[in-house]
């Protein structure tokens, strides 16, 4: 940790907006006069962006409002001037085609909000999916001081006296009904006992992870992540964070001095140990692209290769994030990697202290929910990254969700053109399809869908499920969604929309998936799929205007975060010209 704080008192950039007597300082001041701020707040003081997500179109971030009042009131306490602006909201559950089209386009509206307009820094209010990882790409692009709070999980659901998981049961309650054990009127009545208050998903599905990567990463004051929405401690946390930015500002404490290699490495460890999402992979890639850090799926291997599963929640295990958050929460995870001589100790967080600094003095209370490494979920939890002619630029596998007999497997390829290809044949009780084969799932990648939707672990066909089965390998270009369990093969890249071998293989082919030597291989010769690709015509969908043309022109793979080409990098904030 080299951090030198900054001399304060200085000259912030809101200045040029509000500072002086000037024509355009009383243009800038007065307007914003009409909400009745008293002068004193445009006396120099760091006015901090509550970037806030709320939107009533993403339940999972429909309470941020009651939170931007507690973020608001840490900023007055530390003499700061708090601003609430709303930014775009990307809703994991209402978004179409998929809300990850939409993460780039949030992240680049964001960062222009910022550099834009009078902030010194930022607090960014963030829950559902998309929402963390799309403004930490903003403010790493723009480097402006800035700091996450999450708005917490939702409580424990239960059906019928069980726990219920955000998701994990949408998928375990389908395939029930599609297997003949529960009714459609089961199914609708278990609806409302999944989701009974405020908050996001209560899983470690893709907003716990990500969550967890901002706390991970030092984006966030520690013990964030798992605090249920509901929780007085989630205002309490909402209103430090709001407290701490103030100082972060006088201190100039910038993502660029915490987002450094080593902190993601931390976040990729951190990522094992929770069992988190596989959409981790992709968000770390992008934002370390927006900062410059040279991050790669290698390093997802590398560093997650012998990191135990320690945290016991769906959909690896058996708690959720409230159990999760009483055992101690994050924390105790950190502490754990770095007693195991896994954790840069010296990373540096917004708090201004190291991640072990932090984290020294936390205690598990239950360990049960953060398990000892002897009884991890699995040895080697960390996301596996196979290569092989099926993906020259890898995919990715979770191994903690998926059944370890099916870690080496050879099956029949059972294809399906796309996601329409796949509902439309996939309970159709003459698909010749049984458990051993390997169902393949094309164009559903960043380009291809478009935007790469949670499809990858396509729902078994109902012959297969009234056997018993309940997993089978399943290989596509498609995301999965961070609830959702199984030995599924996703991010195969390059994906078939770009021209990959995916998009090439035929029912019938021979497939072998191989996690040990981390190999992915169709077997077929080289000079037949040389063949083959020399024949292939796209047939995903192209946009012919708007937002879609963008994204599926600048769109890059899924191996390098799927960010837009031209939005990589920092760009910092610098102060633009002024129009009046
Ligand atoms: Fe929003 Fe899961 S759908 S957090």
């Amino acid at each position: 940790m080299t951090f030198k704080p900054a001399a304060w008192p200085r000259k912030l950039r809101s200045q040029e907006w509000f500072g002086g007597t000037t024509k355009d300082a009383i243009y800038h001041r007065g307007w914003m006069k009409n909400q009745g701020f008293p002068p004193d707040l445009f006396d120099g003081r760091p006015v901090i962006g509550i970037l806030n997500t709320w939107s009533e179109l993403t339940p999972c971030n429909a309470h941020l409002n009651d939170l931007a009042q507690r973020v608001k009131h840490g900023i007055f306490e530390a003499g700061g001037f708090p601003v609430e602006v709303p930014v775009f909201s990307t809703s994991e559950s209402a978004f179409r085609p998929t809300a990850m089209m939409f993460r780039n386009l949030a992240a680049m509206a964001v960062e222009e909000a910022m550099r834009g307009q009078p902030m010194d820094g930022c607090v960014l209010l963030v829950g559902c999916d998309k929402t963390t990882p799309s403004l930490l790409m903003a403010a790493a692009s723009t480097d402006l001081p800035s700091i996450i709070v999450t708005g917490g999980p939702m409580l424990n659901g239960y059906y019928k006296n069980e726990r219920v998981g955000s998701g994990t049961h949408l998928w375990k309650f389908s395939e029930a009904v599609k297997a003949g054990e529960m009714t459609a009127e089961e199914f609708v009545e278990a609806e409302a006992s999944m989701s009974r208050s405020p908050g996001s998903c209560n899983t470690m599905g893709t907003a716990s992870t990500m969550a967890s990567m901002a706390e991970a990463l030092g984006m966030a004051l520690s013990g964030n992540a798992a605090i249920p929405a509901v929780d007085s401690r989630r205002r309490v946390m909402a209103q430090l964070t709001g407290r701490r930015i103030v100082q972060m500002v006088k201190d100039d404490l910038k993502p660029s001095d915490i987002l450094k290699k080593e902190a993601f490495e931390n976040a990729i460890r951190t990522n094992a140990a929770i069992g988190g999402s596989t959409n981790a992979v992709i968000h770390l890639l992008a934002i370390a692209g927006r900062v410059g850090v040279d991050l790669t799926l290698e390093d997802w291997d590398r560093c997650g290769r012998d990191v135990p599963t320690i945290v016991n929640l769906m959909p690896s295990g058996k708690y959720l994030m409230e159990e999760f958050f009483y055992a101690g929460g994050l924390p105790v995870v950190i502490k754990r990697l770095g007693e195991a001589g896994m954790l840069h100790k010296d990373a540096l967080t917004v708090s201004g202290q190291t991640a072990w600094e932090q984290v020294k003095d936390v205690t598990n209370h239950n360990p049960d929910v953060i398990l000892p490494a002897e009884k991890a979920l699995t040895q080697s939890g960390g996301v596996v990254v196979v290569k092989g002619n099926l993906a020259p630029k890898g995919a990715v596998l979770k191994p903690s969700a998926a059944t370890a007999a099916l870690m080496t497997h050879r099956g029949r390829a059972v294809v399906f053109e796309d996601i329409d290809d796949y509902k439309a044949k996939i309970n159709d009780e003459d698909l010749d399809i049984d458990e051993t084969c390997i169902m393949v799932l094309k164009n559903c990648g960043p380009k291809g869908y478009p935007g790469m939707a949670e499809v990858g672990n396509m729902g078994l066909p109902p012959k297969v499920l009234r056997k018993g089965i309940t997993d089978m390998v399943r290989i596509s270009d498609a995301r999965m969604s961070g609830t959702a369990y199984g030995t599924v093969v996703l991010h195969t890249s390059p994906e078939a929309a770009a021209g990959g071998p995916l998009a090439v293989v035929q029912n019938g082919d021979f497939i072998e998936l191989d996690v040990p030597n981390r190999r992915l291989h169709l077997e077929i010769s080289d000079e037949e799929l040389a063949a083959r690709l020399a024949n292939w015509k796209p047939s995903h969908p192209e946009f012919t205007s708007g937002y879609g043309w963008l994204h599926q022109r600048h769109v890059q793979g899924a191996d390098t975060g799927a960010d837009l080409d031209f939005l990589k990098g920092c760009r910092g904030a610098p102060v633009g010209k002024d129009s009046h």
